[in-house]
């Protein structure tokens, strides 16, 4: 077995990548995972949770990964997979949902959340934790990258992990959430957090003019020495000694900055957004096949063990 500790990530099919997607997880994954033996999972029993047409599921699916593959992810390198290829995943559920309390789950942020928002939750939503924890604990992974939002998902599986160690022995590993401290948060165009819930999103993969439109949209307040929102996506593409000189050449020229800013990241994303049109429907699913072998089997391994020590051998 190789000597490297395992790493693990999850990734929601649930929408289109922007770039506070990129910045705050694809690129943070791009530069540490050859440093472990990683998993990259396409949680698609998770995003259930949210989205109920199958052609978007799908679509979705094949999206994240491509996205992926199209960022520099070298297949060779990471066993990808997807999470309902891997039937393991939701028997561990059943099994830790059996070690945690109802008011446990109650207090995780992300069913506090939807509840508050008035959303009836669905028992997916309340058990998501535990798969997430499923997920994570299969493959012995001692690394999770993740953003911050994910932070009580980790505590949540080391809990579950612990509980689940103590009463039968030794058979987790307790795995640490990797959150990486540089990126923080990216504003989006109206200067909250970017996300697609906020429609405030600069797309990864979106045309120029697309990502023209959104960048124009940036809301610019006039009373600072340069435009804050611009800047701060901006020095995302372009170093911030680069930028100084130029915000200040161009003092309250927003149109002149943001035109800038626009090529700055066409620059970027340009060779990005050609590897993503390139890849095909046959790329994806051979690379989710030849992942999903690796990971079965390790899966399987590891659910002989439960249900060994629980004893439903
Ligand atoms: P959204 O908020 O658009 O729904 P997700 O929750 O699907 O995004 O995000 C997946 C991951 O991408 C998050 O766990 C987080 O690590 C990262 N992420 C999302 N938005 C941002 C942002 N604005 N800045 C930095 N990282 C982000
Ligand atoms: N809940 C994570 C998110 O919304 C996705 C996820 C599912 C995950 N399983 C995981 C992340 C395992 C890391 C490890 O972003």
């Amino acid at each position: 077995m190789s000597e490297r500790k395992r790493l693990f990530t999850g990734l929601q099919p649930s929408g289109a990548l922007h770039i506070g997607n990129y910045f705050g997880t694809v690129k943070p994954f791009l530069l540490m995972y050859e440093s472990y033996e990683s998993f990259l999972c396409a949680v698609d029993y998770h995003a259930l949770t949210t989205i109920k047409d199958p052609k978007e599921l799908e679509k979705n699916t094949f999206n994240i990964v491509a996205a992926y593959l199209a960022s520099g992810v070298d297949p060779e390198k990471a066993v990808i997979f997807k999470q309902s290829d891997v039937s393991e995943h939701t028997e561990l559920a059943w099994i830790l949902e059996c070690q945690v309390t109802v008011p446990f789950l109650m207090q995780a942020h992300s069913y506090k959340d939807k509840t508050a928002q008035g959303i009836e939750p669905s028992a997916g939503l309340f058990n998501y934790p535990m798969l997430m924890a499923s997920d994570i604990l299969l493959y012995d992974a001692e690394v999770v990258p993740v953003g911050e939002d994910q932070r009580q998902h980790i505590e949540y599986t080391r809990e579950a992990a612990g509980k689940f160690n103590n009463l039968y022995g030794e058979t987790f590993k307790l795995p640490k959430e990797h959150i990486s401290k540089d990126v923080g948060v990216v504003p989006g165009t109206d200067g909250r957090k970017m996300s697609k819930s906020y429609k405030n999103t600069i797309p990864l993969f979106g045309s120029k003019d697309e990502i023209a439109s959104a960048v124009m949209s940036i809301v610019t307040d006039s009373t600072g020495e340069r435009p804050e929102n611009v800047f701060a996506i901006h020095k995302l593409f372009k170093p911030e000694s680069e930028l100084t000189a130029l915000y200040k050449e161009n003092k309250n020229k927003y149109k002149e900055l943001k035109e800038a800013l626009i090529e700055d990241i066409e620059t970027v994303l340009t060779p990005m957004r050609e590897r993503r049109d390139s890849i095909t429907e046959t790329e994806v699913k051979s690379v989710l096949e030849t992942g999903g072998k690796v990971a079965k089997e390790i899966a399987s391994k590891k659910m002989a063990e439960v249900r060994e020590k629980i004893g439903a051998n």
